[in-house]
């Protein structure tokens, strides 16, 4: 299945394993981090990002890609809308189907809320369903969230905002018995209690995991409650543009058929955007591990209705993205391959960094490697360097792949590589927006009425969030979310609905000399091939 040339370096990685097995390389200090980062990493390419001249965020930088969209055409902007016969009036309408808008659905719903869901795909269509390594809480006796809180906050740059992390931190404990008591099949030992392990970053053993389809078995208990629930759910359908009342409060959404294309509208006292990340923009033209749905749709939506973006120039490059064989380029590899004992090493069979660094400083070494080192192996999409696979059984024994990481088993082997025996190929692939909306502490953003939840939620985590916290705050935001909104929806009463905020974007665009044809949200990506 390798190359010859992969085979030559393999053959130096195998030569070196015993001694790169026992080798422990050493932490970087925050000086090397700092201009590793500055050289390297993706979030420092200036010419990348593009300033906004319209919106609440008129003057700062996000990458170019998003700043089109955001400035874009609205997909409402040549449509007759009627405001006023909603196909749907509820109190609580959640946009997004993953893990985030399920959380708050349930929350909303028992929280006594007449709850419903709208998403592009379906129910799990979404990047809850794609995170595989586990979802962190620090509920061991020799762990903390206090020592959680730390880990988080200084592996983000010391900027996240701190109500949001203490939060994240101190109800991860409880999220994790919800998700139990759901019937989430957690790794357990014997006895019953749950397996920890560590990740980048973290100081403490605290990622709880179910083997690494940890997202899939979290996103299949969250539908299923739901579906135990009967909230309802409308598919393929998604939000084009929020409505606003004649008070600017969020009023509900203007919603396509995904298949018919038919306009609906959906009247509502609250609104929660929860419609995840953005790796379907494919910033920098990098490969992604994120669901095909990610195409930053909530973020458009906020930010034309007034809500402001926080830390929207920063993403998550995943260290370990596969980078061969082409068939799964990007696809995600788990950090749990490393904090299992397999290391990264180079061309040359060199372990060259320590391989639980955090996120943004693993992926800017593997950069470097590759370019200015010139240590990485070609692959036919570009290079890659080598992740010991085979350390793995070496450190822990015989099955424990097998074990812990079936799925990673049986992604390399549909292509003949048994990562038992062989390492694999990884470079760096776009894997989370750390950025998003801003909100409070309920959850709601600068809008009145308007909540976010998940990934589109930015400034919990900072500029780099550690593994493990998503999947933690899709639960403790969503189902924040879910139960303010509820709360918030009894007190509301709706004014008329209006979609001159759209028009009143629109209009500031053009006199900023934005004539954008960019039509936005984008909803899906486009990879047809263009016409020779
Ligand atoms: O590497 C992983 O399994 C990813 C986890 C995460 O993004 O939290």
């Amino acid at each position: 299945m390798y190359t010859e040339e992969m085979l030559a370096s393999m053959k130096k990685v195998e030569a070196a394993r015993e001694r790169n097995t026992d080798l422990e390389p050493r932490r970087m200090t925050a000086e090397e981090k700092e201009t590793l980062l500055a050289t390297y990493h993706p979030d420092y390419k200036q010419g990348e990002f593009a300033v906004l001249q319209v919106g609440p965020n008129k003057g700062e930088k996000v990458p170019t890609e998003l700043a089109a969209l955001l400035q874009g055409k609205s997909r409402v902007a040549d449509l007759t809308v009627d405001l006023t016969h909603p196909a749907y009036d509820v109190d609580v309408l959640v946009i997004g189907g993953g893990g985030a808008g399920a959380s708050a659905a349930i929350e909303a719903h028992n929280a006594g809320a007449n709850v419903m869901v709208v998403t592009k795909l379906r129910m799990g269509d979404a990047n809850t369903m794609m995170a595989e390594g586990g979802i962190q809480a620090a509920d061991k006796p020799n762990d903390s969230p206090a020592q959680h809180f730390l880990d988080a906050y200084g592996g983000g740059h010391f900027a996240a905002k701190k109500e949001l992390l203490y939060k994240l931190v101190t109800e991860a404990p409880e999220a994790i018995l919800w998700l139990n008591e759901l019937g989430v099949e957690f790794d357990k030992a014997p006895d019953g209690t749950m397996i920890t392990t560590h990740g980048g970053g973290t100081s403490r053993k605290r990622m709880h995991a179910a083997k690494d389809y940890s997202g899939a078995e979290i996103m299949r208990t969250l539908r299923d409650e739901v579906l135990n629930l009967q909230i309802p759910v409308v598919d393929f359908t998604a939000a084009i543009e929020l409505v606003l009342d004649d008070k600017g409060h969020a009023a509900g959404a203007v919603l396509q058929n995904m298949e018919t294309g038919e306009i609906l509208v959906a009247k509502a006292k609250t609104v929660i955007i929860a419609t995840g990340g953005a790796g379907r923009l494919h910033y920098q033209g990098f490969p992604t591990s994120n669901h095909y749905g990610a195409t930053a749709d909530g973020l458009v939506l906020g930010y034309r209705a007034g809500a402001k973006l926080l830390y929207a120039d920063t993403l998550q490059y995943h260290p370990t993205g596969a980078a061969y064989p082409q068939q799964i380029f990007g696809a995600l590899v788990t950090e749990k391959v490393r904090s299992l004992g397999a290391k990264l090493i180079n061309a040359e069979g060199e372990a060259f960094m320590h391989p639980l660094e955090t996120r943004d400083v693993s992926a800017a070494s593997i950069i470097r490697e590759c370019g200015d080192r010139g240590k990485g192996v070609k692959t036919p999409e570009g290079v890659g360097v080598w992740l010991d696979t085979p350390m793995i059984e070496r450190k822990n024994g015989a099955g424990t792949i097998e074990k812990r990481i079936p799925a990673m088993l049986r992604m390399f082997g549909k292509y003949g590589i048994d990562i038992r025996k062989e390492p694999i190929l990884v470079y760096p692939t776009l894997h989370y927006q750390n950025g998003g909306l801003d909100i409070d502490t309920d959850g709601q953003s600068g809008v009145e009425n308007l909540f976010v939840a998940g990934e589109a939620v930015g400034g919990i985590h900072d500029r780099n969030r550690l593994m493990g916290n998503s999947l933690l705050d899709i639960i403790v935001f969503g189902r924040n979310a879910g139960q303010h909104a509820a709360a918030k929806a009894k007190q509301v009463t709706v004014g008329r609905l209006s979609l001159d905020h759209v028009q009143a974007f629109a209009a500031a665009c053009r006199q900023a000399g934005i004539e954008s044809d960019v039509v936005s949200p984008k909803l899906l990506p486009n990879y047809a091939r263009k016409a020779r």
